[in-house]
């Protein structure tokens, strides 16, 4: 195991975390994850997350490419919340709505790195009133990549009540081909997600899927209802949706790369997954790779989103302790 820093462009410092034959390479900009190489069925090494040739290309326009997501991680309706009477209004980056921490979220936000043994730690001060939320919050994002477990450990504290969920938008193709998710396979530990409305918020209800299409507890190919085009999935143009974990501390999620044989577990703490089937995706390049609708899968682990305006969601309000939290992305090949 071993951490180093292998780049330094333009603000933007690249650091490698090595494991026997793989590797993740993470950078300050945005706190987001520039690589994930790991072997294949037949030893090849893959890199299975989307992404640019170099750190400085995110600079430019991507729909958050593997980075850190924060104050808040998904929509918030209406673009605003009240803690204590007062009403806090943020900027609107959606049509009405906050997406992702806002215009300017932690993934355009470039973090303070130090190594601290297997240990890559990042610090950003995200300052009071900073995308309209309150308080001064000190953030640190810490990644370890040991055994083909990428451990990615959240902390935040504020020196006022705020709302924070953070999570990392990580887009993965176990194939590493970055061609299509429709065959991979996906298992989710839910039988439960969140309505949403024509926008795509959260309306407060929650919705049994036992035995529908939205239902992925036993494992089965992505592709086998993605583009029926009815329902919530024509809503939101495919997957889209808040899973809420029934965690037992084992795997929340896995999925399984058809071509490559490539196995992903995710353990989280967090109580929901949103599941992405890349809908958005828009023929972005990098290098010779393009990355068109529905070639990457994410599972971004997260709060109850838009729970800032559902009280009879749990809150993602934070006090004195702060948040914290670990997800897993856990890396192996089929048995
Ligand atoms: C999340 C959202 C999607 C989309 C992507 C970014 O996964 O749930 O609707 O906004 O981020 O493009």
């Amino acid at each position: 195991m071993s951490v180093k820093l292998v780049d330094n462009c333009d603000g933007i410092e690249l650091y490698r975390l090595e494991s026997g034959n793989s590797y993740v390479e993470i950078m300050t900009y945005g706190a987001r994850i520039h690589k994930i190489c790991v072997p294949d069925k037949n030893g090849v090494i893959q890199d299975v997350v989307l992404g640019f040739e170099n750190p400085t290309e995110y600079r430019g326009p991507n729909p958050y490419f593997n980075a850190c997501i924060g104050r808040v991680a998904n929509r918030i309706g209406g673009s605003s919340f009240v803690i204590d009477g007062q009403r806090y209004i943020l900027p609107a980056n959606e049509r009405k709505n906050h997406l992702h921490g806002g215009i300017e979220g932690f993934d355009r936000k470039t973090f303070t790195a130090t190594i601290d043994g297997d240990i890559l730690r990042l610090k950003y001060l995200s300052v009071d009133g900073e995308e309209g939320y309150p308080g001064n919050l000190q953030v640190t994002v810490e990644y370890s990549f040991v055994d083909g477990n990428l451990k990615i450990a959240y902390f935040a504290y504020s020196d006022r009540p705020t709302h924070c969920s953070l999570t990392n938008h990580a887009y993965f193709n176990l194939n590493g081909d970055y061609k299509s998710i429709v065959n991979h396979r996906l298992f989710i530990k839910s039988h439960s997600i969140t309505n949403i409305d024509n926008e795509l918020i959260p309306n407060g209800e929650i919705l049994d899927i036992k035995g529908t299409k939205y239902d992925f507890s036993c494992m089965r190919v992505i592709g086998e209802h993605l583009f029926d085009n009815d329902g919530l999935l024509q809503v939101a143009g495919g997957y889209d949706f808040n899973y809420i974990l029934d965690n037992d501390g084992g795997a929340v999620a896995e999925v399984i790369g058809d071509k490559s044989g490539i196995v992903m577990r995710v353990y989280t703490d967090r109580p929901c997954v949103q599941f992405y089937s890349g809908n958005f995706l828009d023929g972005t390049v990098k290098g010779k790779a393009v990355f068109n609708r529905n070639c990457a899968i994410a599972l971004e682990t997260q709060g109850y989103p838009n729970a800032c305006n559902i009280p009879s969601f749990p809150t993602t309000l934070i006090g004195k302790d702060g948040f914290k939290s670990e997800t897993t992305y856990s890396f192996s090949i089929i048995d």
